[in-house]
């Protein structure tokens, strides 16, 4: 993609980049560099031309695009196909559809705001413009449909790596240090939730047909709604600062690839475990199991325990209170005990 080519060779530079580079570079006419300068301009780069120097880059603060994130793309994530839409329904939504009608995978879609976000268990997500991230990838994995949902926890564990990366580099270590996966695939920073992953699938018999894996991340949030505020954070809300956001998408998508490569060669989280736990909040903290839907629950129908940690098909290993024993916990809700 010569655009994101063009924008990764203008990031790169210090000063001026003349037509003639470009051209040497991509081996594409002026022209050429000159129409996909222009669309970049379209994007929102502030892309400054002067005669006889030829392009810099001033600014590109805040932008979104298909672009941008693919000229960052590094390692195993230059697999992605990156796709871009200022609004739309649900991207998980959208990529459902791409998955029944193409034979594409390892496709991105990114939008800027989305109009009926899907969160789990059928609730709503809230997706407001400009400021969060809302990715889904489009994957074909050639595994038992029964490991599909360690891929959540694969997701979890590289948004935690991206956004560690993102608070450590620009200075918030204590940030970074509260930053965990809540089993199985939230992402907290403290006691607030900062992302949510949404993982859906469709298989005949064992072939997986598509998996979907949508992840929602607060990031540039300034206010929640009072129902939101007690339960929800953005990383500026824990810093007073902007994150870019396609900085942070493609940190997720390197780290993604990476791990989810190594799921794939073990069929299971074998050699993820430990690097899960490591970030698991939930570890060797009291929590309560819910049997069911949270808010359909008799209160004394919660059981306690202490989480050990995952086994190497993503279940929560609880030791429980009641039964003295060591329970796999596969469905259900685990929420930390507040003591
Ligand atoms: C949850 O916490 O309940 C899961 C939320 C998942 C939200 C993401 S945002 C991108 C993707 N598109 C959706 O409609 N949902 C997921």
């Amino acid at each position: 993609m010569n655009k994101a080519k063009i924008l990764r060779m203008l990031k790169n530079s210090d000063g001026f980049v003349s037509g003639e580079i470009f051209c040497k570079e991509l081996n594409i006419s002026r022209q050429a560099i000159w129409k996909n300068i222009n669309s970049l301009k379209k994007d929102g780069y502030d892309i400054e031309s002067v005669k006889g120097k030829g392009y810099i880059l001033r600014s590109d603060e805040g932008i979104l695009g298909s672009a941008g994130i693919t000229s960052l793309l590094e390692g195993k994530a230059i697999r992605y196909r990156i796709e871009y839409t200022e609004s739309i329904d649900s991207t998980n939504k959208a990529l459902i559809k791409k998955a029944y009608t193409t034979d594409a995978e390892n496709m991105v879609l990114i939008a800027d705001h989305q109009t009926s976000g899907l969160g789990r268990r059928g609730r709503s997500f809230y997706s407001p413009a400009k400021e969060s991230i809302y990715m889904s990838i489009l994957l074909r994995p050639k595994i038992d449909p029964g490991s599909v949902s360690c891929i959540t926890l694969v997701a979890a564990m590289a948004v935690c790596k991206a956004l560690k990366k993102s608070l450590n580099k620009s200075g918030y270590k204590e940030a970074a240090k509260r930053i965990g996966i809540k089993w199985p695939n939230d992402i907290w920073i403290g006691e607030k939730k900062l992302c949510g992953i949404l993982t859906q699938m469709s298989c005949e018999s064992d072939y997986i047909t598509y998996v979907v894996t949508g992840i929602g991340i607060n990031v540039n949030n300034k206010v929640f709604s009072d129902e939101l505020k007690s339960i929800a954070t953005s990383l500026f809300m824990e810093t007073n600062q902007n994150f870019d956001r396609q900085s942070i998408i493609a940190d997720i998508l390197e780290a993604f690839a990476e791990y989810y490569d190594i799921f794939l060669a073990d069929k299971s989280m074998k050699s993820l475990m430990v690097d899960y736990d490591d970030n698991l909040i939930n570890k060797s903290k009291e929590v309560l199991v819910y049997g069911g839907l949270v808010e359909e629950i008799e209160p004394d129908s919660v059981r306690r325990g202490k989480a050990r940690g995952i086994d190497i098909d993503g279940a929560l290993l609880v030791d429980m209170y009641d039964t003295k024993k060591t329970e796999r916990i596969i469905a259900g809700e685990v929420s930390i005990r507040n003591t």
